[in-house]
Order: structure tokens, then sequence, then C-alpha cells
């Protein structure tokens, strides 16, 4: 599969596409990625009816008109996990971007309103059509299975997620993530052929090689703040590829990947130089 061949290819992965310029986790960033990312990352949930759907938070809140919905249908939950999906369909996932400029992009003038204004409302997308999209565009795809306890899908978004996959075709193109390991478990027993990325935001596992190796795991993904050049070539040598998030800093990306990390993920996608570049769409 395309994840199991890390080698010394520098990868950029979009995280939650264009995150930067567009509004996270929409068609709208996953299209500005193109030509500037070797693999976009998403995330996913479960709606309340039982489909992936590719979104961050546990709560609308933060990326969506949820409150204005919800007060026209008398709903109480901002919790994703008690929407159905085609009550998530009816949210703009994307003009919240327009108004909080998270990353200073529309005050600097790296994007403009008048570009993004015509992409609007954008919706949330399951996860079968986010695959269909990446299929056609040839863009492999980290999912990142959010934690889904305390929904009533925990022991299921593993298979749930993975029948997805399946039916898509993309099982080669794609890399399953999780801060949740039980689902990376459940996702090899269930798909001995899938990639898992072991995703670890503060300590590394007590004997990370034999807990890696036990999971079988393709690659590491730890947060930066934990990454050192030892972890890296200790992993290298392991045959693990490790992929670091996130890496906005452009001279911290170059020393990750003088340590020999395989990948890192950046809210600013951009290829070297020597690359094809597009045009932010
Ligand atoms: O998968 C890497 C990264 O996305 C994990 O953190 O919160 O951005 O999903 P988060
Ligand atoms: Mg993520």
């Amino acid at each position: 599969t395309f994840f199991d061949r890390f080698s010394d290819v520098h990868l950029i992965g979009a995280h939650r596409g264009f995150r930067a310029c567009r509004p996270e986790n929409t068609i709208s960033a996953f299209t500005a990625s193109l030509g500037r990312c070797h693999f976009i990352e998403i995330d996913v949930q479960i709606s309340r009816d039982g489909i992936p759907v590719v979104f961050h938070d546990s709560t609308l809140k933060r990326t969506s008109n949820a409150a204005l919905i919800a007060d026209r249908f008398g709903i109480k939950s901002m919790r994703l996990s008690t929407w159905d999906l085609s009550r998530l369909k009816e949210l703009d996932i994307g003009s919240w971007f327009l108004a909080a400029d998270p990353f200073g992009t529309l005050a600097a003038g790296t994007t403009s309103v008048a570009d993004l204004e015509p992409q609007m409302p954008q919706r949330i997308l399951t996860l079968a059509e986010l695959l269909e999209w990446a299929m056609r565009h040839m863009l492999p795809v980290n999912i990142e299975i959010k934690d889904q306890r305390h929904t009533r899908f925990d022991q299921h978004a593993a298979s749930l997620v993975l029948d997805v996959i399946h039916r898509a075709g993309a099982a080669s193109m794609v890399l399953i993530s999780s801060f949740n390991h039980d689902y990376l478990l459940q996702c090899k027993a269930m798909a001995p052929q899938i990639s898992i990325g072991v995703l670890q935001n503060e300590q590394h596992p007590p004997e990370l090689v034999q807990y890696l190796l036990a999971l079988g795991a393709a690659a590491y993904h730890p947060a930066d703040a934990i990454t050192t050049r030892e972890l890296i070539r200790t992993l290298r040598a392991a045959g693990f590829g490790i992929n670091v998030y996130t890496v906005n800093d452009k001279k911290r990306q170059r020393d990750l990947f003088n340590f020999g990390a395989t990948a890192v993920f950046t809210d600013f996608p951009e290829l070297p130089a020597s690359a094809r570049r597009r045009p932010i769409q």
C-alpha cells in the first residue's frame, strides 16, 4: 500500500486539508491541498445513525452554524454523535472560517474573502464521499478515527470505518490512525492488510518498538513536542515510518526530515520547490 512504502521520501500530509487557508475537513480545504501535499489527514466520527463523517471536534460548536440549526429544531445537544446524518448535512461547516480567520491568513492576504465566499456553504462529508473524491484525485488519505467512547458506536467505530473503506475500494490508499489504540487492534484483526499509524500526544508507551510490533503498525505518529532525533533513529532502524504532527515551522520540518522522519502533518502544506505547485484553489 502507499503507506507501507515509507522510505526516504519526505512526505507532506495536509492536516485536515489546507487548514490554514480553508475551513478544515471540507472539500474546499482538500481541493486547496491538491498539488501541495502527498496525502491528506482527516478526522472521522460516527453520526447518531451510524454513518462515519469527516469532522474534528466532538461538538459542533466551533466549526459550524449548529447553534442556529439547533435553535430552529429545538435540539439540545451539540455533540455530533447525537445528530443524524440528514441533520448534520444541513450544517454550514465553512462560513465560520470567514469570521474566525483562525490562522490570520485572511488578514495577511494569503487567502481572500472574494475567493472563499463563493465556496460557501460547505457541507459535512461522509467518509464515503471523501474517499470517492480522494480516489478520483489519486490522493492517499490518513483517516484518524476520533475516540468514540461515550457514544453508542464505540465498539463499532473500527468496523464501520473499514466497511466504508472496502466499499470504496480504497484499502491500499489509506492509513488508519487513532489515539484510541483499541480501534487499531480491531482494524488489524478485521483487515490485516490495512496500514495503521499509532497516535501519541504525551508519553510514549514503554517498550515502544515492541508495542508497535504487537499492534502491527506501519508507523508511529507522535506529537512534535515529544519527538526527538533519537526516537526517530530508533524507530526507523526498527523499520517503522515516523510521521510527526503538527509541524508548521519550515525549519523544524527540515530538521525532522534530516533526522529521518518519514512525514510531517502541517496546516500549511507545501511541496518542495522541485515539485509542481498549484495556486490555492
Ligand atoms: O493525526 C494527527 C493530528 O491530526 C492529531 O491531532 O487533534 O489535530 O486531530 P488532531
Ligand atoms: Mg487529526
